[in-house]
């Protein structure tokens, strides 16, 4: 039998070789043609939805910009987007590109050599993977290059940054402001020599239509693919994405001087720390009697123009209410209507003279609890003698969140106010310490690990699904916030998504649904030490890890081993087993108490009642954790 199967492939290889000789072009198996590209192609400038590329080596050093992790924006360059992903090494090589919605955020990182950039809202994304073409699926030999167009390039000092953005020619772009009539024979003379006209639309006409679609951050439908990615309107410093807010003191305590002396450092905090989109974005809150919003979070997204703003603003007096103007913040400041962004930490900052007139640790509490970090900057705090003027005791160590001097900052003197700019503006653009104002909902990196064995069969999994969808949906999902990945498993496992991989809810409840069921058998212990590699071991360090382990039936292999090593590195593990699943093997996967982390379900459709139990046990033990 082996023997005539061996001669049939000779066979077959000797008729194929002779064959393939005279005439190449014949050949049956159609060889895969992949198309060199430079390391400076970004994915955004080929107007296909899917195809493979080579990458030529050292791109690495090229610094071609990349934005995002394991998702990229599609202005990255395509072969450091590879490069940081680890999917081809800076020697070169093949990668196969898959264009992707826009994202709300891309977040930054260093890998392999290659720091990337945040960046928020793009209108297009893409991921890349090994360049090993499917079974049959045959890419495009050549590349369509979307026209290019000249770019807008704002003329404000911070925005020279977005010349890198650009695949022309290393030029000056035209600038903003100035009308061109002509635009083929401007500025740039080494510009245009190889491309297609521009449409002739003068320079200014078209930074008026980015204007206009910046400022409402409208996005195209993702299923038109740009002609050419636009940089956005202002950028901001990427490395402090912060929500800030200043709770300003204006008070009749304070005076005009004192008062013009706070708006100064307001204004000098504006300017140091680099205000826009892509960066923080700053408001301010003036409280007396009552908090008022003189400036929203949305208001202005450049140094300068909340600085012109703080100018204005006029002492309305009234005594220190600082609680009220605490809880005014957590209420509505901060709301999403109010431009909160999401996937950047909201941060408040408290200016106080003297001491509040109300109290604040109920206040700060409830703020906390939803996120919000609290510093409190105290200038001319009250002395020995006046400590008995206080309406609440030690206020300070009350309203933050640890008592370890990192979110409190006395000032001796209103005139040595200006010294704490510096030290200020870096304590609240260290985002990784914005942890403690963490909640059981926000603050988590949560792996599920389903099992996708035969014995699940397509109906059951789609509940399976619709499961981790709801439980999913009760958290808050963002980069800093909470992040979901999910494993599926039978002999082998299959990484359907990462941690990160998809920043907000819609996309991530969209990509929970598309998991593919896969069938086979369930070797849950392996999945473990799977889920503990691919996902945990990207976990940040200010998140909660947390395991959920959906199973139907016994394991082929050991659960213990992998479950102690998971318990071990922190991982908080859940259980869930359905119909044939074995109590022993849920409970050693299980945290202790067995009893809070382990759930048994005699069917599938039984599965939804433990949506809500299993988020109530995770805020339980979330909220019993010490905080300070
Ligand atoms: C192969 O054959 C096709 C038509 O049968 C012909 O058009 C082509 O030129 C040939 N190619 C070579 C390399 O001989
Ligand atoms: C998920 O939520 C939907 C809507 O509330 C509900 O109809 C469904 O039964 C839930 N399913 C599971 C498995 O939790």
């Amino acid at each position: 039998m082996i023997r005539s199967i061996t001669v049939i492939f000779y066979a077959f290889l000797l008729s194929w070789a002779c064959w393939a000789k005279p005439n190449g072009s014949k050949s049956k198996k159609p060889k895969q043609v992949v198309p060199d590209i430079e390391c400076d192609v970004r994915a955004g400038k080929i107007n296909l939805p899917e195809f493979i590329a080579k990458c030529p080596a050292h791109c690495k050093e090229t610094k071609q910009q990349v934005y995002g992790t394991g998702v990229f924006a599609s202005i990255s360059s395509i072969c450091n987007a590879a490069i940081h992903s680890g999917v081809i090494t800076n020697a070169g090589g093949k990668v196969i590109v898959r264009k992707m919605a826009g994202q709300n955020v891309y977040k930054g990182s260093n890998s392999n050599g290659v720091r990337s950039l945040s960046l928020p809202k793009w209108r297009e994304s893409f991921v890349v993977s090994v360049g090993k073409p499917k079974k049959g699926v045959i890419y495009p030999s050549t590349l369509d290059y979307a026209p290019s167009r000249p770019t807008y390039v704002k003329t404000g000092s911070k925005d020279t940054k977005l010349a890198a953005f650009t695949t022309l020619p290393p030029t000056t772009a035209p600038e903003a402001t100035t009308t061109t009539p002509e635009p083929t024979t401007t500025t740039a003379p080494t510009t245009t020599t190889t491309m297609p006209p521009p449409p002739p639309t003068t320079t200014k006409a078209r930074a008026a239509v980015h204007k206009i679609r910046d400022a409402g951050f409208s996005l195209r439908e993702p299923e038109a693919l740009p002609r050419a990615p636009e940089p956005p309107a202002s950028q901001g410093d990427p490395n402090c994405k912060v929500d800030l807010a200043f709770l300003m003191d204006g008070s009749w305590s304070i005076g005009k001087r004192r008062f013009k002396i706070q708006k100064d450092f307001l204004a000098e905090v504006a300017q140091v720390i680099n205000v826009g989109m892509a960066g923080p974005m700053m408001g301010i809150i003036q409280y007396g009697d009552e908090p008022v919003t003189e400036i929203s979070l949305r208001a202005h997204s450049s140094s300068k123009d909340v600085k012109s703003a703080i100018d204005k603003i006029v002492q309305k007096g009234g005594m220190s209410n600082v609680g009220k103007a605490l809880s005014y913040i957590n209420k509505q400041y901060f709301s999403d209507a109010n431009g909160n962004r999401g996937g950047a930490p909201n941060v408040a900052v408290v200016l106080v003279d003297g001491w509040p007139t109300d109290k604040v640790e109920e206040a700060s509490r409830l703020a906390r609890e939803s996120g919000i970090n609290i510093f409190f900057v105290t200038i001319e705090g009250p002395d020995e003698n006046e400590k008995q003027n206080l309406v609440e005791a030690n206020f300070v160590d009350k309203a933050v969140c640890r008592t370890n001097g990192f979110f409190s900052l006395p000032v001796n003197s209103w005139f040595a106010l200006r010294k704490a700019v510096q030290p200020l503006v870096k304590r609240v653009c260290d985002t990784d310490r914005l942890v403690c104002s963490k909640t059981c909902l926000n603050a988590n990196d949560i792996a599920f690990v389903i099992d996708g064995s035969s014995s699940v069969g397509t109906g059951n999994f789609r509940t399976v699904l619709q499961f981790v969808a709801n439980v999913t949906r009760e958290f808050e999902i963002s980069d800093t916030d909470t992040r979901v990945g999910a494993v599926q498993y039978t002999y082998e496992q299959r990484l359907e998504f990462a941690f990160g991989q998809y920043n907000n809810k819609a996309e991530l409840l969209n990509a929970i649904k598309r998991i593919n069921y896969w069938s086979g058998g369930t070797s849950t212990g392996a999945a473990i030490t799977f889920a503990a590699e691919q996902l945990f071991s990207k976990s940040k360090p200010n998140k909660r890890k947390i395991m959920i382990v959906i199973t139907d039936g016994r394991s082929y292999d050991d659960v213990r081993a992998p479950a102690l090593a998971v318990h071990r590195q922190g991982v908080i593990a859940y259980s869930i087993g359905i119909a044939w699943a074995a109590q022993d093997e849920l409970e050693y996967i299980a945290t202790d108490p067995d009893k809070e982390h382990s759930f048994f379900v005699d069917e599938f459709d039984n599965l939804y009642k433990y949506v809500t139990k299993i988020i109530h046990n995770i805020c339980q033990e979330f909220n019993s954790q010490p905080r300070n």
